[in-house]
C-alpha cells in the first residue's frame, strides 16, 4: 500500500536518506522545509514550506499537502551546541505538538517520529524493551532537557487522540513503541 508522506526534515541526516528509500517504494512524498533552497538535490513530489515552530504556517503547510502519514525527523543539532539543545527540545516539544495539530485538521491518519535509543535511563540490564523509562533525572542540564523533550514528543505521539502514533527510537539498532504496547 502507498501513501501521500509529509515529511518533515527531508534536508536533514536521516531525512535525505528516507526519501528515495519511500519513493522507491511508491510512496508520494511532500517535505516540510523552512527554507525551500536547502531540498535542493533532494528528489521529491512536492514541497511544502513552513518553520515548524511556527504553528499557524505548520497547519496551513500540511493541510496544502493533505497527507496520510507525517513522519517527523526534526532537530537542530548541527549549529553551536547550547541553541541547537534548546532549538530541539522545542521542536520535538512543540514542533511536535504542531505538527500532531496539523496533520489531525488535514485528516491524516498516522504519524511517525524519531526518539532516541540511548535517552533511556542507566538502570536495568544490558537488553531493555520499549518500556524502557528514559532518564530523566539526568544529572547533566543539556541531557536533562534533551530526555524530557523526547518524553514529551513519545508521549505527544502515542496520545495523539485522532491520529495512530509510532515513536521509533533510534541508535544503531531501534526499538518501536505503539499505543498498544506490543510490537
Ligand atoms: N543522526 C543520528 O544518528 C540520530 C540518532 C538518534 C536520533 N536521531 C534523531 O533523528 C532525527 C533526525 O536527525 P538528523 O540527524 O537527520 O538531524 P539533522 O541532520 O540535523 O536534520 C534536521 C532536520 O530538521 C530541519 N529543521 C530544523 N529546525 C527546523 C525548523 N525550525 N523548522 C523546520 N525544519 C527544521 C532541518 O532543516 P534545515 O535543513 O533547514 O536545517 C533538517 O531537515 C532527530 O530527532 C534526531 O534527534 C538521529
Amino acid at each position: 500500500m502507498t501513501a501521500r508522506v509529509l515529511l518533515a526534515g527531508a534536508t536533514g541526516v536521516i531525512g535525505r536518506a528516507l526519501v528515495p528509500l519511500l519513493r522507491a517504494r511508491g510512496h508520494q512524498v511532500t517535505a516540510l522545509v523552512r527554507e525551500p533552497s536547502r531540498a535542493a538535490g533532494v528528489e521529491l513530489d512536492d514541497i511544502v514550506v513552513a518553520d515548524a515552530l511556527d504553528a499557524g504556517a505548520v497547519r496551513a503547510a500540511v493541510a496544502s499537502a493533505r497527507p496520510e502519514v507525517v513522519v517527523h525527523q526534526l532537530s537542530a543539532l548541527r549549529g553551536p551546541a547550547a541553541e541547537g539543545l534548546a532549538h530541539t527540545a522545542r521542536l520535538r516539544t512543540e514542533g511536535t505538538a504542531h505538527l500532531i495539530a496539523a496533520a489531525e485538521a488535514a485528516g491524516a491518519e498516522r504519524i511517525v517520529a524519531q526518539s532516541i535509543a540511548f535517552a533511556t535511563a542507566p538502570r536495568g540490564g544490558p537488553v531493555l524493551t520499549e518500556d524502557a523509562p528514559l532518564h530523566l533525572d539526568a544529572p547533566d542540564p543539556g541531557w536533562a532537557l534533551t530526555t524530557r523533550a523526547v518524553a514529551e514528543l513519545e508521549r505527544r505521539v502515542l496520545g495523539a487522540a485522532r491520529l495512530t502514533g509510532v515513536v521509533l527510537r533510534y541508535r544503531n539498532s531501534f526499538a518501536v513503541l505503539r499505543p498498544s504496547g506490543r510490537w
